[in-house]
């Protein structure tokens, strides 16, 4: 027995052995590497490199989403992916971590070394982020005697405990570079010098411990902090904003590294949606590495999806699509992405006069118009040279910031146009390659479109219904009102308003309060004879607060931090007075985050009362955490079974605090999914039980959009917004790994009153593709290689710019709808033909194009039978719509 016993023992050892041995095998991506860094740039493996990042949070994607976000990223010419630690996610009861499924952390830093990337993992751990209550446990907050983010004994010790955590997951996961793995950077805190003036004294002391202590981790790669003048010697202090290529950091021994540029901005319910101008976003980006920035990371390059209840407040909307260059559903936002991807390969060309320069050699060319020369002779520090034995020269970056009109320089001997508020970038200070505000690669015009199979099966749901009613539980409604106030055991009765966390634990978005009014005859005969009428009187609320009288919704709020004046009707005697106060995601940002809160502040009263008003602190009142719903997760399989659901009919709508339930097949094909709930109001839903998140079709106000954005000028995230007049957000992302290929449950909660009957399922694709190339323009950067035309062998002027279309993954260009070489005008969808118009052009396009997912057409007279007109500047513009090819089978992603 104690042979075989210990025969066992081996074995099993053995195969740990062996399982340890495979992971680290397979953990080892890289030849291990060091990161170091000097004034110029990070120092990887020996060599200053120009980096590219891209930001991407695991969470706001599925598992099953980020291998394709990842290769769309390395594709568009990103080095390095960007991410935060989300604390809340990974410790959502204290002493008890979870990293699986969307925070399966080690997974995701894995599969970004697997694609050859690298990792700047931003541990925080407080992170803003818009995400909820800034990436800190809810849970924290009870600590006695804690105050987050000073020099305070209980936060430093949970702190401290959570990143170390983290640094050793990583590395007990071999995934540092000096391991083989792709973390290269690391930061600690997260923009604390916006607030540090808050806690005085504390503040300077914290980020000198917070230091301390992440150096003290030996993590063997470097930490950065954003926004913070003040970061001590070892720590590299980064710059977080639009723009950052006057940004200096605090010591001359530190590189000039961009941890956030924020490429678009977030939206808020009821807000309008921004977006940044690409030709802009370039020109921020040139500009930084003009004036020797050398690492600069988008935020963000995919903003993903707020899933559940993880959006951060005030009023932070469930789509964190941020304009970023990869779209929510995980599609390219064109020309976004191929417009950064060309300025990527420019930059790369550029590399190695960078990086072997200490600084550039500055040259004044106009009022607004400058140049940054890098020469690679100049290369002074004790760098091993043989990196650029090869190769000799110098590479320009020529600047016109001026915002509204174009200039012509002479830089060494030769002449360059630039357009207003551009950059021309000459990787060998001779040929401009790329120009910020030129823009070649195509427009990508998406929508979402009924699916036509999922329609040709179920009709529209609202269709089947009025055909069907009530006779296939598969494809229509059921129905269950949420009780208003106290529904379980699960109550308590105390005198005073109590704080909406200290309650809930955020453990839902809502608390009951319950408590009875005595009416008297004199007060019913006092408002009458002076025509008032009571109201519920608050000094200050968040988010959402409803009142009910007598089980009847009698008013409801929103705000921030807003008084609340709400007038009530109440009969003669005892009277139900419910308040429900309702979160809509944390704050997340500011100082004394764990004293802000939610629900009311201040004095909470009923006024016009005979006898004054009515002090409701001094009542007794009754609390109700959350839904009767959520607590049974009626929206789960198999639990949604366990309450008496009953048929929908049209006579039910509309209704408040109800909660719906249907079955609906998935769209066929691989495309992206989305659940249309513009018919609704407020609420959450739920798809097989995974939280797609809150909806609410607050609507944005009418004014404030732009018809035209400008690029030119510096950004603001007010600048160029759309969707005025419109809901914030009525399309949800339901990823395709959460899909069934049939019998998907579907569960609303609805708070306000929508109709269910009009929610739809779509796909979101791009339908219709454009592209606007001139013969100004570079010829594709993918054909040049650097040493082509170092010597000046060739120049750009023999090469010919190209018109290039790609639909998405799985569709093909089905139709041409515009196609002009001449000079045609407009934009994509308003293109039209100009005088000069080369007549065969529509054919020259639909050969090349019809039936293919890409192809290219030179802008040439010899493609188009000759000049249609001579000494004219030509373009080639294009408009072509996209269909799926796969319109069948069932894909996972
Ligand atoms: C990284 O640096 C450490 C400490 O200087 C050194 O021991 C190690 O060999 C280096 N690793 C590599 C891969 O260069
Ligand atoms: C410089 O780098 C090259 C290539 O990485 C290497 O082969 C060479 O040995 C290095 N030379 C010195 C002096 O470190
Ligand atoms: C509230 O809690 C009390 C005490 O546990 C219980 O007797 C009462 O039935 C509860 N109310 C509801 C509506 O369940
Ligand atoms: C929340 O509860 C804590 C004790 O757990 C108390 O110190 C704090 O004052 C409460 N907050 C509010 C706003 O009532």
């Amino acid at each position: 027995m104690v042979a075989r016993a210990r025969g066992e023992t081996v074995i099993q050892c053995l195969s740990l052995f062996l399982v340890i041995h495979f992971l680290v095998a397979s953990a080892n991506f890289f030849k291990p590497f060091n990161v170091t860094y000097d004034h110029r740039a990070l120092i990887i493996d020996g060599h200053r490199r120009m980096l590219i990042s891209g930001g991407i949070h695991y969470p706001r994607a599925t598992p099953e989403m980020w291998p394709d976000l990842i290769s769309k990223s390395k594709e568009g010419g990103v080095d390095v992916i960007q991410t935060y630690v989300f604390w809340n996610g990974h410790e959502p009861i204290r002493g008890q971590y979870f990293f699986e499924g969307r925070y399966d952390i080690v997974k995701f830093v894995k599969l970004v070394g697997a694609n050859g990337l690298y990792l700047h993992l931003r541990i925080g751990p407080y992170v803003c982020a818009e995400w909820n209550f800034g990436g800190f446990p809810v849970w924290l907050r009870d600590i006695p005697g804690i105050v987050f983010r000073t020099d305070n004994a209980p936060f430093k010790e949970e702190m401290q405990r959570f990143v170390k955590r983290i640094v050793d997951l990583m590395r007990e996961e071999m995934l540092f570079s000096w391991q083989g793995g792709p973390i290269i950077m690391l930061q600690i805190e997260n923009e604390y010098g916006d607030i540090e003036h808050s806690f005085g004294p504390g503040g300077k002391e914290y980020v000198k411990w917070a230091a301390r202590m992440a150096l003290g981790l030996r993590a063997g790669v470097p930490w950065v902090m954003c926004r913070q003048t003040d970061a001590p010697e070892n720590i590299i202090d980064a710059c977080n904003a639009y723009y950052c290529d006057g940004f200096k950091p605090n010591s001359q021994k530190k590189p000039m590294l961009w941890t956030e540029d924020w490429d678009g901005w977030f939206a808020t319910w009821g807000g309008s949606l921004p977006h940044r101008p690409v030709e802009d976003l370039a020109f921020a980006v040139a500009r930084f590495f003009e004036r020797g920035g050398s690492f600069q990371n988008y935020y963000m390059y995919f903003g993903g999806t707020n899933f559940g209840r993880t959006a951060g407040g005030p009023f932070y909307i469930t789509s964190y699509d941020y304009d970023a260059p990869i779209d929510e559903y995980g599609l390219l936002s064109e020309p976004k992405w191929g417009h950064l991807k060309d300025l990527h390969a420019t930059i790369k060309l550029c590399e190695p006069a960078l990086v072997a320069a200490d600084s550039p050699q500055y040259i004044k060319l106009g009022s607004k118009q400058e140049a940054h020369v890098y020469r690679i002779d100049s290369h002074t520090d004790g760098l091993n040279s043989t990196w650029h034995e090869s190769q000799s020269g110098c590479s320009a970056f020529l600047a016109n910031i001026d915002e509204c009109k174009a200039a012509t320089l002479r830089f060494l001997g030769q002449s360059y146009t630039l357009p207003p508020w551009s950059v021309s970038i000459l990787p060998d200070c001779r040929n401009a390659v790329f120009n910020t505000a030129k823009v070649t690669a195509q427009t990508s015009i998406k929508s979402v479109e009924l699916d036509l199979s999922y329609l040709s099966n179920v009709s529209s749901l609202q269709q089947f219904m009025a055909q069907n009613e009530g006779s296939n539980m598969q494809t229509s409604w059921v129905t269950i009102k949420e009780p208003i106030s106290v529904w379980s055991e699960n109550n308590f009765t105390v005198e005073g308003i109590l704080e909406h966390l200290n309650v809930t634990k955020d453990q839902s978005d809502y608390l009951w309060y319950f408590t009875r009014i005595y009416v008297s005859d004199e007060d019913i005969a006092f408002w009458e004879e002076n025509k008032v009428r009571p109201a519920v009187t608050i000094d200050s609320i968040r988010d959402v607060f409803r009142v009910f009288i007598n089980g009847q919704l009698a008013g409801s709020v929103i705000g921030r931090w807003d008084k609340v004046m709400q007038p009530v009707q109440f009969q003669k005697g005892y009277n139900d007075l419910v308040l429900l106060s309702q979160t809509v995601g944390l704050q997340n940002y500011g100082a004394f985050l764990e004293r802000e809160g939610a629900g009311f502040k201040g004095q909470t009263k009923l006024t016009g009362f005979k006898d004054g008003d009515i002090d409701l602190s001094n009542l007794l009142w009754t609390y109700q955490v959350g839904l009767q719903g959520e607590y049974l997760k009626i929206y789960g399989q198999g639990n949604n079974e366990m309450v008496e659901w009953t048929d929908l009919t049209h006579d039910d709508i509309p209704s408040t605090f109800t909660w719906y339930k249907t079955y609906f097949d998935a769209p066929a094909g691989a495309d992206p999914v989305a659940l249309d709930l513009g018919s609704m109001g407020k609420g959450q839903a739920w798809v097989n039980g995974h939280h797609i998140g809150r909806y609410w079709t607050l609507v944005a106000p009418e004014d404030g959009c732009q018809r035209n954005c400008d690029y030119r000028g510096a950004y603001s995230s007010g600048k160029c917004t759309t969707n005025c007049g419109k809901p914030t957000q009525t399309w949800y992302h339901i990823p395709r790994s959460w899909l069934q290929e049939s019998h998907n449950l579907l569960v609303i909660f609805e708070e306000t009153g929508g109709n269910p009957l009009d929610i739809s399922v779509k796909l979101r694709s791009a339908h219709v593709i454009c592209a606007h190339v001139s013969e100004n323009h570079y010829p594709p950067l993918q054909k040049w290689v650097r040493s082509d035309f170092i010597d000046g062998k060739i120049s750009v002027k023999d090469m010919t710019p190209e018109m290039q279309l790609q639909c998405q993954d799985g569709h093909i260009i089905s139709s041409i709808e515009f196609a002009s070489y001449g000079t045609p005008q407009g934009s994509c969808q308003k293109f039209s033909r100009g005088n000069c118009h080369a007549l065969n052009s529509l054919s020259v396009v639909a050969k090349a194009c019809q039936g293919t997912n890409k192809c290219n057409v030179a802008i040439s007279n010899a493609v188009f039978g000759g000049d249609p007109c001579r000494g004219i500047v030509k373009t080639l513009a294009v408009e072509a719509r996209c269909v799926s090819s796969t319109k069948v089978g069932f894909s996972q992603y």
